[in-house]
Parts: C-alpha cells; sequence; structure tokens
C-alpha cells in the first residue's frame, strides 16, 4: 500500500453549539471520504499505557478525542508524524497502511474510532518488522 504520513489529515468536523451544549455529526461518504461500518472507543486507560501498535490493510479510520487527549505516532515505514489530539471537533483520518500507536492519554480519555469496515482480523499487521517488509517496495530510502 502506497500511502505516506502525510495523506493522513486532522478533518475539522462540524460543531452545532447552543447554550445547552455542543453536538458533533460525521456521516460517511460526506463529512469523511469513506463509508462508515463501525465505531468503538477506548476508555478507562491507565496512565503511561499505549494502544493501538499495528497498521492495517485496508480500513480507513477517523480518530476523535472524544474527551481527554493523547498523542499518535504515525509511520509509513519512512517518514514519522506525531499529532496530539485534544478536541472533539476535529478527527484524525488514518489511511490504510499506517503504523500508529496511541499514548500520553490523559486521565478519563475517551478514544472514539470510526472505522470504514466491520472487525477483521486479517486485515491488521501487528508486527513492526512485518510492517515494513509490507511497505518496503514502496520506501525510496534505503534501510
Ligand atoms: P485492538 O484493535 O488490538 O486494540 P488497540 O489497537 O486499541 O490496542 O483490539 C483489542 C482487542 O479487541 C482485540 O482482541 C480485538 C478486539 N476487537 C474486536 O473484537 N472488534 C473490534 O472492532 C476491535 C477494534 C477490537
Amino acid at each position: 500500500m502506497h500511502s505516506s504520513v502525510y495523506d493522513c489529515a486532522i478533518l475539522p468536523l462540524s460543531k452545532v453549539h447552543n447554550r445547552a451544549g455542543s453536538i458533533t455529526i460525521v456521516e460517511g461518504n460526506k463529512h469523511v471520504p469513506f463509508d462508515l461500518q463501525r465505531l468503538y472507543y477506548l476508555y478507562d486507560i491507565p496512565g503511561g499505557e499505549d494502544r493501538g501498535a499495528h497498521a492495517h490493510k485496508e480500513l480507513y479510520q477517523l480518530v476523535v478525542a472524544a474527551s481527554g487527549s493523547f498523542d499518535v505516532l504515525l509511520d509509513d515505514g519512512e517518514n514519522k508524524r506525531i499529532v496530539t489530539l485534544n478536541r472533539p471537533d476535529y478527527g484524525l483520518m488514518i489511511v490504510p497502511g499506517i503504523w500508529r500507536k496511541l499514548y500520553e492519554f490523559s486521565s478519563g480519555a475517551v478514544c472514539l474510532v470510526l472505522a470504514s469496515h466491520k472487525y477483521d482480523e486479517s486485515d491488521y499487521i501487528r508486527d513492526y518488522d512485518q510492517f515494513l517488509k509490507y511497505k518496503a517496495p514502496f520506501v525510496q530510502s534505503k534501510r
């Protein structure tokens, strides 16, 4: 998969605000450029713990800090980017073929993930060396 960390983007989401609070709406193929088939969320994350540390072959995701904050390390086998998420009205779109690690979760953080496909373990690459091999044909610099 010929994707780079620069294909991942922070997307501003809608925010409808009134005195009773705010609402953000995300519709597939409208507010994000992919279908939405699954939602899951991470919470009760103990201090110092990491999540993720894998890549997906086909899956697109929108990652949102619904509450609190955390950092996302993106890695395409050649370049790395670190993105801090701390607002519920912004989402990080992660394209397929990107290794990601989520870390530095604040106390009480809730990480909402909107995903383009249903859960499929065969779509995961969970071994970093295997990920580098998967990306090797597309990486320009020599390792
Ligand atoms: P995993 O994606 O590895 O979590 P993270 O990247 O946040 O560390 O998933 C953790 C476990 O949950 C793993 O056993 C697979 C299971 N799981 C599902 O059954 N369905 C899902 O939609 C997701 C995201 C995970």
